[in-house]
């Protein structure tokens, strides 16, 4: 697609503890089906897809890259011109929330200071296992001023949305 094809170009990317489910969700945010074994991402990928909002044609790239320690020295690359966010936690895994206030020192630090960001409580089919409650998830967001969603990529719940919401604040 060349640049006449759409009015407005957004990079959005995928940030969170390696194993909260980002590509899963990149998966379904391309349409693609849920993956079960957990096979770390290497490096960066990303997807693009097309949305008409007001007659204008959105075109969003959605950048995925590891949540492991040793892929954060390619931060800047990754941050660079980015417009949101999507700050994503395992709401069965406590250290991945906590994980969030170094995730956002990175954003603060590489990304554009008026980039729009969205926390994500990712695999909420796992209620039975919930170590973060809706509750403490809404406050971080709140405190942080930023919107939230909890999802499920296993069962594809709430993820539309949680692109369709964080486009509509970014557009
Ligand atoms: P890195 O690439 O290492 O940063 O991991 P990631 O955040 O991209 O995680 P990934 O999407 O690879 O998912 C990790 C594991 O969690 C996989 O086994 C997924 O199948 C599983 N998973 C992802 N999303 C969900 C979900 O919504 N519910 C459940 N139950 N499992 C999920």
């Amino acid at each position: 697609m060349d640049s006449s094809d759409y009015d407005f170009l957004f990079k959005v990317v995928l940030c969170g503890d390696s194993g909260v489910g980002k590509t899963n969700l990149h998966l379904r945010f391309q349409g693609k089906e849920f993956k079960p074994d957990f096979k770390s991402t290497v490096g960066v990928d990303f997807a693009t897809k097309t949305l008409k909002v007001d007659g204008k044609t959105l075109k969003t790239q959605i950048w995925d890259s590891s949540g492991q320690e040793r892929f954060r020295s390619v931060s800047h690359a990754y941050y660079r011109g980015a417009v949101g966010a999507l700050l994503v936690y395992d709401i069965s895994k406590k250290n991945s929330f906590e994980s969030l206030k170094t995730w956002l020192k990175d954003i603060k630090n590489y990304a554009e200071p008026n980039i729009t960001c969205i926390i994500i409580g990712n695999k909420c089919d796992l209620s039975d296992i919930r170590e973060v409650s809706t509750e403490e998830g809404k406050e971080f967001a709140v405190e942080c001023g930023f919107s939230f969603v909890e999802t499920s990529a296993l069962d594809n719940t709430n993820v539309d949305k949680a692109f369709e919401q964080i486009l509509t604040q970014i557009y």
